[in-house]
């Protein structure tokens, strides 16, 4: 089986990615999750069939169109691609941005055409020069309409994404892929606990996704818990934000804040959280950030008796490559 890309063919091996065969050839794709949830690796079938698996979760549309995710396909047959079209990509002006601490960012993108998402998906941007990074929506449909899509960046200063970010100037074009992820609020039951928690950025979407629900008319109980490594990078403060609660008028039942530096673990935080739950059994759990707080708080949670099913969780994973 023969893998075309830029006009190169490589020789698939069995069972393996498309991402792993071009890796394997020096040819670098950008990647973070390697799992199917951020979309970085998006491509295209100009010619043959990727596989289904390369096309799970994916919008009909876009299947119907060849597209396939990178990391999960594993064609069968020879197959030719490309990377994905500009035009399934949204052109975006980044309207402004905001210092929320020393090493956190917040920025408002406005897209040129109404973007589709529902409150805690992320999306990926990319700048002109094709260096993308996927980002969580730190804001409702409503208010990205009226004031743009927010988005709240840790800022590495040698980052490509974030640190360019962090001074570019109002009015730069970047562009949007499709939100995807599955960590937003179901309604269907509207008096189970949420028990969302995020290190660092991770709690953004998290309260998104808090707001979406209490504005929905979420009757359970909403807990919220941010970990960082110092109280400092607890950057929305040790007190529920004013913007929890503007919505509904409603504070979330709970909103707690785990510095590591203090010997707060977050990960006995979740779990002490979700024992103390009236009605354990029917909660739904949001987890975002760091990969290992995210793994660790999963096992956690299960460990408790949490089905997986009930957990949605995105871990913000460096990209690799570009
Ligand atoms: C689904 C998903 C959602 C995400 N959502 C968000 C979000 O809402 N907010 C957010 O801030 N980030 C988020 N990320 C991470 C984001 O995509 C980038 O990886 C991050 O902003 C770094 O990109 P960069 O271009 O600034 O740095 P890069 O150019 O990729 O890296 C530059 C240097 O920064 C350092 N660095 C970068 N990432 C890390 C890391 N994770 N840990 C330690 N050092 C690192 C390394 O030294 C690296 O060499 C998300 C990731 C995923 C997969
Ligand atoms: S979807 Fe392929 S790397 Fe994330």
């Amino acid at each position: 089986m023969l893998l075309t890309f830029g006009g190169r063919s490589y020789a698939l091996r069995a069972g393996e990615s498309v991402l792993d065969v071009l890796a394997r050839h020096g040819v670098g794709l950008p990647s973070a999750c390697r799992a199917g949830a951020c979309h970085t690796c998006l491509l295209r079938a100009e010619a043959g069939d990727p596989g289904e698996a390369g096309q799970e979760g994916l919008k009909p549309a876009l299947r119907a169109s060849g597209y396939f995710l990178a990391c999960l396909a594993r064609p069968a047959t020879d197959v030719t691609v490309a990377p994905a079209a500009s035009d399934i990509f949204t052109p975006a002006t980044l309207l402004r941005r905001e210092r929320l601490a020393a090493d956190v960012l917040a920025v408002w993108l406005r897209p040129h055409r109404p973007v589709g998402f529902r409150a805690g998906q992320h999306v990926t941007l990319t700048r002109g020069d094709g260096i993308i990074r996927p980002y969580s929506i730190a804001n409702l449909p409503s208010e990205a309409d009226r004031d743009g899509m927010e988005f709240h960046l840790r800022i590495y200063p040698q980052g490509a994404m974030s640190g360019w970010l962090a001074t570019a100037r109002q009015g730069t074009e970047l562009s949007i892929g499709i939100p995807t992820g599955q960590c937003f609020y179901l309604p269907g039951n509207p008096t189970a606990p949420l028990l969302l928690a995020g290190t660092g950025t991770g709690i953004a979407p998290l309260l998104a996704i808090a707001r979406d629900a209490q504005a929905s008319g979420h009757r359970g109980p909403v807990i919220l818990v941010h970990g960082a490594s110092e109280p400092d990078r607890l950057y929305l403060g040790e007190q529920a934000p004013r913007d929890c609660t503007a919505a509904t008028g409603r504070p979330p039942a709970r909103w707690r804040t785990c510095a590591r530096s203090r010997g707060e673990d977050i990960v006995a935080a979740v779990a002490g959280e979700f024992s103390a739950l009236a009605d354990p059994m029917a909660t739904r759990a949001y987890l975002c950030g760091g990969a290992g707080s995210v793994t660790r708080m999963r096992r956690a949670l299960f460990m408790a008796g949490m089905s997986l099913r009930a957990i949605e969780a995105d871990e913000f994973r460096p990209v690799a490559s570009r």
